[in-house]
């Protein structure tokens, strides 16, 4: 009620203030007079610099604007300003010859999406080259092109690269000077796809040392609990950053990832094409743009599912980072077994109250953990991504420069994966996990526990448990915000 009655108020004020402007607006073309000139004149006594901070008084704007020597060194309407490190043009990609025997030995070919264009999802500009990921996967090494946009998406015509589409869901493509946009046809006529925007990568120094990728969020399941208590888990491992690639959550679960890209934790990624598929089919493609994404961007980088913690087992006091600062040179990739942990209860879809959260914390309530371990079953990796070729939701299926793949002991360390016992994706899924008992019961470590609690508790509290005030008090903040929009309105 009372918010409709701020948002009418509010309204009618920008209205006001538009009729105002555009009547001067009309004055001034009119009297060949300064718009910006005529508003300060309008102001009167106001003290003009409250509200047009450094506001330079101009004659005649018109004439200004059209005085080539006036104009700044930057952008304008016509004309792109190329930035220094947009500079590169190159014409091959690197290991073109690794590629093609890749492609003859038919390395990850699938057909099984129903795309019929490439379909261009991200792009990444990497030193010597661009690689575009796709959301299509078919189409395994066929010849693309590769078409470039200025900064205001012209295409650089006859600046096309020709490509192929390989590896599965992705053309790497050459650089071209000025090129911020990118998208990729299968023929030189057809009309592209919207272009991209080509992200930066080309600084080989990573920002971060350690950061997650996290599988296609979608599903009936409530997900604010099982987001903040895999996010807080993973910063007490030493993690930094988070790709979140969402298909669907619901509004509530959406305030909690979308506070942490607020501070900067975070870059959800939401995915959708053109073309139908079920949910679960967007895994192979969020792997591999998530590869490339973060290709200079992070020397470890982990591809998990929200209900997988990578946990040390013999040293519990150490974080996953020590394990990686450990790691010989010559590995590229970690990869880690499962220890299933029976989750037979749903998490909750709100948070009530401290107690309630404590008690649906998942590493709290789910303990019945498998004691059988078969280091092949559902493995997942933290690799070096610039030292893979093709990462597969497993493991890689292709390496550059013979880097090894170190198959972790899981009495070192292990995935605790919290199995939804419900929701059954495939069949047998939950028969097969079955096999690994005896089944006993485990804890995370005490330090994970305790600093999770505080972590979960504290995110959850200062997003969900919001301070509402009074009725009286919310009564005279309305009047005060009243009182200031009358004293505006007069200004004005
Ligand atoms: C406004 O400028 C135009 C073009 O410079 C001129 O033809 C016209 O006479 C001017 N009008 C007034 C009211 O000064
Ligand atoms: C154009 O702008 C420059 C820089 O403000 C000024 O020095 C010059 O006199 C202007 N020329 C004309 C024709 O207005
Ligand atoms: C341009 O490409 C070359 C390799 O062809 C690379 O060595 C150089 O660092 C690149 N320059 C920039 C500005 O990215
Ligand atoms: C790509 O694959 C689709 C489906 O198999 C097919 O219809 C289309 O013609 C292919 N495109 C090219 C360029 O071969
Ligand atoms: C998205 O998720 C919400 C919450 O789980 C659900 O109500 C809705 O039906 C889902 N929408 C689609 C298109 O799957
Ligand atoms: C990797 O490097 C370490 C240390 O240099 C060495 O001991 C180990 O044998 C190497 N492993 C492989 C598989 O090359
Ligand atoms: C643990 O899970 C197994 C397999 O579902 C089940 O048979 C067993 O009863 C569970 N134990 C406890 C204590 O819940
Ligand atoms: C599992 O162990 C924890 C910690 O020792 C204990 O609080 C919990 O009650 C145990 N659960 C079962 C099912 O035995
Ligand atoms: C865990 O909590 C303890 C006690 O509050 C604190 O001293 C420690 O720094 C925390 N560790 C991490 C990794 O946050």
């Amino acid at each position: 009620m009372f918010e409709n009655w701020r948002l009418f108020l509010l309204l009618l004020l920008t209205a006001i203030s538009f009729v105002i402007v555009s009547q001067n607006r009309k004055r001034i073309i009119g009297e060949n007079e300064s718009f910006l000139g005529n508003i300060i004149e309008n102001c009167g006594e106001r003290n003009s610099d409250d509200y047009f901070l450094a506001v330079e008084p101009n004659e005649n704007i018109m004439n200004v604007a059209s005085n080539q020597s006036y104009k700044e060194d930057y952008y304008d309407s016509k004309k792109c300003k190329i930035q220094d490190w947009n500079k590169n043009e190159t014409n091959t990609i690197p290991n073109r010859d690794y590629f093609d025997s890749l492609i003859k030995s038919n390395v990850r070919n699938q057909n099984i999406l129903l795309n019929k264009t490439p379909s261009p999802f991200s792009a990444y500009v990497y030193s010597d080259h661009i690689v575009v990921t796709l959301t299509s996967e078919r189409n395994f090494s066929d010849v693309v092109f590769c078409r470039y946009y200025d900064c205001k998406m012209r295409e650089l015509t006859g600046k096309y690269f020709e490509s192929r589409h390989f590896p599965q869901s992705t053309v790497f493509c050459g650089r071209r000077i000025g090129a911020e946009y990118i998208s990729i046809t299968e023929k030189l006529e057809d009309e592209a796809e919207f272009p991209i925007r080509i992200i930066r990568r080309d600084e080989k120094k990573p920002a971060h040392y350690f950061t997650v990728c996290l599988a296609p969020i979608y599903g009936e399941e409530p997900k604010f609990l099982q987001i903040v208590d895999f996010i807080e888990y993973y910063k007490l491992q030493g993690a930094t950053f988070f790709h979140i690639y969402v298909t669907n959550v619901s509004n509530y679960d959406r305030v909690l990832l979308d506070d942490y890209v607020r501070t900067g934790e975070v870059e959800i990624i939401q995915i959708h094409d053109h073309y139908w598929r079920a949910d679960f089919m967007w895994h192979r493609v969020q792997i591999n743009d998530c590869h490339f994404r973060n290709k200079y961007f992070s020397k470890w980088t982990a591809f998990l599912d929200i209900d997988e913690r990578i946990e040390m087992k013999k040293y519990p006091e150490l974080r996953i980072v020590d394990l990686l600062d450990e790691t010989t040179p010559n590995v590229s990739t970690l990869r880690f077994s499962v220890d299933w942990v029976v989750k037979d209860q749903l998490s909750p879809k709100k948070y009530q109250n401290d107690e309630q959260l404590k008690e649906n914390m998942i590493f709290r309530k789910f303990t019945n953990t498998s004691t059988k371990t078969d280091t092949f079953k559902q493995p997942k990796c933290i690799i070096r991504p610039e030292r893979i070729t093709i990462m597969g939701i497993h493991y890689p299926l292709a390496v550059y420069d013979n880097s090894k793949v170190s198959i972790v002991n899981y009495r070192i360390a292990a995935i605790r994966h919290y199995r939804n016992v419900f929701h059954k994706l495939f069949p047998r899924q939950v028969e097969r996990m079955m096999e690994y008992g005896p089944w006993k019961n485990t804890t995370v470590a005490p330090w994970i526990a305790g600093n999770l609690t505080t972590n979960i508790l504290r995110r959850v509290k200062y997003l969900y448990d919001i301070e509402i005030p009074s009725d009286v008090i919310k009564q005279e903040n309305y009047a005060k915000e009243e009182s200031q929009m009358d004293l505006e309105k007069i200004e004005v």
